[in-house]
């Protein structure tokens, strides 16, 4: 079975919104100093478009969670495969995020990095695609775009772990053969 992916934004309407949502930023933390946080893999190429764009000091660090569970949905229960290399403590936290699908993931890591003491947890997101959310508590600060309930690649998002690497957002569509 192979797969196609059809354009959904392009790379012009991404690195566009992401301006506006850097430009939201800025202007919430007031020249702050922002601990970002990438979740690894796929929220890698957005947080190095939006730190670009962000005028105030900031420092990365980066964290690898994965849900338990066999299937491809999240399960609720979260793995740490990395923690982070540095304390959050008293730290201005923005949570950078390729996608919100259930919300599972996001809602179970905020609740753990609340425990770490951080002076605040925003959370920034790519895409979210609100119409599979089934975690309400999960709290979206930033969102670049809405998306129908479609799975998407490109921009860091994979399929297989392929397709990171496109510069857009697109839909992968199935083919039956
Ligand atoms: P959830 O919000 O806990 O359901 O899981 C979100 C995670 O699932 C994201 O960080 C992605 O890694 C992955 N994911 C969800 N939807 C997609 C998609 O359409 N394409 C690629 N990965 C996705
Ligand atoms: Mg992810």
């Amino acid at each position: 079975m192979g797969e196609t992916v059809k354009m959904l934004l392009t790379e012009e309407e991404v690195n566009r919104r992401i301006t506006e949502v850097a430009e939201e930023i800025n202007k919430d933390y007031n020249g702050e100093p922002i601990h970002m946080i990438c979740i690894l893999k796929g929220g890698v190429m957005f947080m190095c478009e939006l730190a670009k764009r962000i005028k105030g000091p900031v420092s990365f660090d980066f964290m690898d969670v994965s849900s338990y569970g066999h299937n491809t949905e999240s399960s609720g229960v979260i793995k740490i495969l990395k923690d982070l290399d540095e304390d959050i403590e008293g730290r201005n936290v923005l949570l950078v995020e390729d996608i919100i699908d259930t919300g599972k993931t996001l809602n179970k890591l905020s609740q753990l990095l609340y425990t770490r003491g951080p002076k605040s947890i925003k959370i920034c997101t790519m895409l979210d695609k609100p119409s599979r959310r089934v975690e309400k508590e999960v709290f979206v600060d930033y969102r670049c775009f809405q998306i129908p309930n479609k799975f998407v690649v490109g921009y860091g998002l994979d399929y297989n772990q392929k397709y990171r690497n496109l510069p857009y957002i697109g839909v992968v569509e199935f083919e039956n053969e």
